[in-house]
């Protein structure tokens, strides 16, 4: 066992760096203006210079041909999956979900390693499907969500209509921070109600961030002058707000209560600075982290930490891959020595790599709350821990009971190792679930979004040089089993044997013929457990 190869850094220096971290995602609905917006957060961070950035390396959400085009240009979204960024003395760790919903394991995952969130909402559209399902996610954590009403310039919703749609649909308070004036070609600015001065809006250059004209004081007669048609309106509205809506809570927000609602318009960098000052202000620093022992707090001397994610690297032909790892405690030195506690071995960490937005560069330390990436051969996988020696598993990492299934077979049947291997590490790595009937016979894959398979058999062939077939099969759901009574399960197996099959980690799950059949057996077998959802590891 290694013990601790570093002294932590002195105590202020040390306590001081983690509270200056705030780690977090951006959760939305496709369209809603994640991309824009993660554009101009980096913008005022100073980490890119022109917006478009981003956008280039956007994920289509549309075409799997646009999607693996962009994934073959790796190096850049193994990068902007994680940026790092500097901005009023926080260190700033914005952690990238993929747009798309056939991934949004992937964006669950990722949900796990953060923070805060930050819910952008098109203003037009109100709370949609996937802002929903995430929110959920969000939720399950208590993980604090600041609420961005997006594309005010354009005709949106009546804005009380969003706050109670939120309210309702997505089971959240909301306290409005800045309130809209007008909207569309009449979008005139915000108030912000908690410092009582109007946010005048002009419509932004996307190359740089932009300097507000703030008026301050809604009784300033100066508003009047300039908005003589909105500002009655305006403050007939703030009345009943202040009557009517939550204050906000600083508590009720770090519980995942309450959200803060900012409006405005992200393509025109307009409200972006009231979200940061929020972030910096109000989102909790690295918070303490649960594990099946006990829970680590982020100011622990002793490093520890877990991979939230694995993705290829730029490289295809080396199938090097990246471990994202998230630090939930202690001072991580650059040739520091972990262990994998899954496996129980120590690594030596010589070249982790650290996200400063569109760079990959040797990361010398890190803090809690930070991300590093580790170089990986395929001995890492989503959900391990890693410490300095102390067993600690970390909890929630999610995989879901796949909704898609279909069974690979091979084009050249010679090509069965590199099949195997392929679907090992692309299990591992969480593109999809790979189950080996007990009764032999083909794999099975299983997917939650139907690209997802799409994105595999062309990976197995650019990667591994495997032509494989998809066929549909006759599966419908899968639930992983266990049982206390080892004569039960050996019986259930036996009965079973049809239906049932490991994954990649040797993990015993069955595969329902259908809904009609899981019930039935799930009556039947009221000894054994049916988990629609396993942790990792
Ligand atoms: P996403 O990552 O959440 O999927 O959304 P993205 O930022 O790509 O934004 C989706 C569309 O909405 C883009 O238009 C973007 O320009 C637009 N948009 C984002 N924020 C605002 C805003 O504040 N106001 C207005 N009016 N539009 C906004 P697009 O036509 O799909 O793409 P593009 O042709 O502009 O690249």
């Amino acid at each position: 066992m290694s013990l601790s190869p570093v002294a932590a850094a002195p105590a202020n220096a040390f306590t001081d760096a983690i509270r200056r971290r705030r780690t977090f995602a951006i959760i939305s609905h496709p369209d809603a203006g994640k991309t824009t917006l993660t554009e101009k957060l980096l913008l005022f961070g100073g980490a890119i210079q022109l917006a478009g950035t981003v956008k280039a390396r956007k994920s289509s959400r549309h075409a799997t041909s646009d999607w693996m085009a962009i994934e073959k240009s790796r190096g850049i979204s193994v990068a902007s999956s994680v940026m790092q960024f500097e901005y009023d003395e926080h260190v700033i760790n914005l952690l990238d979900t993929p747009g798309h919903q056939d991934f949004s394991e992937d964006t669950y995952r990722v949900l796990t390693a953060v923070d805060s969130a930050l819910m952008v909402i098109d203003g037009g559209n109100g709370v949609e499907a996937q802002t929903i399902k995430l929110l959920e996610v969000c939720r399950l954590r208590d993980t604090p969500i600041i609420t961005f009403m997006n594309k005010f310039d354009r005709e949106s919703r009546d804005p009380t209509e969003l706050l109670d749609e939120v309210e309702s649909v997505l089971g959240i308070r909301c306290a409005p921070v800045t309130w809209p004036i007008g909207m569309g070609k009449r979008f005139r600015g915000v108030y912000h109600l908690l410092r009582d001065e109007v946010l005048v809006f002009a419509a932004g250059e996307e190359t740089r961030e932009q300097a507000v004209e703030r008026i301050a004081g809604i009784g300033n007669p100066e508003l009047d002058r300039r908005f003589p048609e909105e500002m009655p309106e305006l403050r007939e509205q703030v009345e009943l707000l202040r009557g009517a809506s939550h204050p906000f809570s600083l508590e009720e927000f770090l519980e995942g209560q309450q959200t803060p609602v900012f409006f405005g318009s992200a393509i025109n960098n307009f409200g972006v600075r009231e979200l940061l000052g929020a972030l910096i202000d109000w989102a909790p620093s690295p918070r303490p982290r649960p594990t099946t022992g006990r829970t680590v707090m982020p100011e622990e001397e002793a490093f520890s930490g877990f991979v939230f994610k694995i993705q290829a690297n730029m490289d295809p032909q080396h199938r090097d891959r990246v471990a994202f790892l998230r630090i939930c405690s202690g001072h991580f030195k650059r040739g520091m020595k972990i262990r994998q506690l899954r496996l129980g071995r120590d690594i030596q960490v010589h070249n982790p790599i650290t996200f400063l937005a569109q760079e990959r560069e040797l990361v010398e330390e890190a803090f809690a709350g930070d991300v590093i990436g580790l170089h990986n051969h395929g001995s890492i996988q989503i959900g391990d821990s890693f410490s300095q020696g102390e067993v600690l598993q970390f909890t929630g990492i999610p995989y879901f009971a796949p909704e898609l299934f279909r069974r690979v077979r091979l084009r050249n049947p010679l090509k069965a190792k590199q099949l195997q291997k392929g679907l090992q590490q692309l299990a591992e790595e969480g593109a999809t679930q790979v189950f080996k009937p007990l009764h032999g016979g083909d794999m099975i894959l299983g997917a939650v979004g139907v690209l997802q398979f799409d994105v595999v058999a062309e990976r197995l062939k650019t990667e591994y040089t495997v032509d494989a077939i998809f066929e549909t099969v006759t599966v419908q759901t899968a639930r992983w089993i266990q049982c206390a009574d080892p004569k039960i399960l050996a019986e259930f197996t036996r009965k079973h044997e049809e239906q049932l099959a490991e994954d990649a980690g040797n993990r015993l799950a069955y595969l329902a013929p259908s809904r009609v059949n899981l019930d039935l057996t799930m009556e039947r077998w009221p000894q054994i457990v049916f988990h629609a959802t396993r942790e990792h590891a």
